[in-house]
């Protein structure tokens, strides 16, 4: 297991955080402050969540952080924090705030497992051509850092790699039908190997 840095509980912070949305009189409109009062939370200031379970937001392409959050707004991506806080935010601001996290640095993340990593560093260079597995590195660039059409992996929490897979598998997120197939093709113990590889990119 991982460990988990000391903070707010998000079971206690997301109710917290529905009455915040839904106060129109408390929450400023100007997007800045929306990320820095409702998106920090989860997601840190500068978009390098500490929090594994959260993604880093940090350096990702606008069009693609766009593309996401419309996703969870029409239901075609589905998850318990981000489609109640999407609800509470107006359609007209999804630009700015994919700006703002497009604007951030990412920070590198941490290996904790080289013998692991190392087995990821094949497969996503190579793919595994006997279960039908592409080469990660053709998409996502071999350092990780993605382009316009396929985000940025590198130095993302393993966990949330871990869960995307998950969730492509199990179609809980329909973003991508490609993905989906992909995720079919590895075996848990592939995908374990690929987000440790991943995070230390
Ligand atoms: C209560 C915690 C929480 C808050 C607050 C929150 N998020 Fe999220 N966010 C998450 C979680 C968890 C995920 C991963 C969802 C999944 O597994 O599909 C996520 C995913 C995302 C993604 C997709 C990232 C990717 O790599 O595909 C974007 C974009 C995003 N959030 C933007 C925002 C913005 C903008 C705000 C503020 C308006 C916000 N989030 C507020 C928890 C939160
Ligand atoms: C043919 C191109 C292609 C290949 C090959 C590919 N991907 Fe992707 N990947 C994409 C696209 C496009 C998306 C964005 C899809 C979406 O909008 O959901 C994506 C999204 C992802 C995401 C979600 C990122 C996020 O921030 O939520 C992960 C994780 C991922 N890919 C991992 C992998 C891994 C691991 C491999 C290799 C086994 C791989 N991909 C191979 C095109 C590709």
């Amino acid at each position: 297991m991982m460990m988990k840095p000391p903070g707010p509980k998000p079971a206690l912070l997301l109710p917290l955080l529905l009455v915040l949305l839904h106060s129109p009189s408390i929450l400023a409109k100007d997007p800045a402050q929306t990320a820095a009062t409702v998106c920090a939370a989860c997601h840190g200031v500068d978009g390098n969540s500490t929090d594994p379970a959260y993604p880093k937001l940090a350096g990702m392409n606008q069009e693609y952080l766009l593309r996401q959050l419309r996703a969870f707004a029409s239901g075609k991506r589905r998850d318990e924090a981000m489609t109640g806080i999407i609800a509470g935010i107006d359609v007209a601001d999804f630009p700015a705030l994919a700006a703002y996290y497009g604007k951030q640095k990412r920070k590198p993340g941490v290996v904790r497992d080289a013998g692991l990593a190392a087995q990821g560093k094949r497969l996503y260079e190579d793919g595994n051509t006997e279960s039908g597995v592409p080469a990660c590195a053709g998409c996502h660039q071999p350092d990780g850092e993605g382009n316009a059409r396929f985000p940025l992996l590198a130095g993302q929490h393993q966990a949330y790699i871990l869960k995307q897979m998950a969730d492509y598998r199990s179609g809980r997120r329909a973003t991508d039908p490609l993905m989906t197939a992909v995720s079919k093709r590895l075996t848990t113990e592939e995908t374990k190997a690929l987000a440790e590889y991943i995070a230390g990119l």
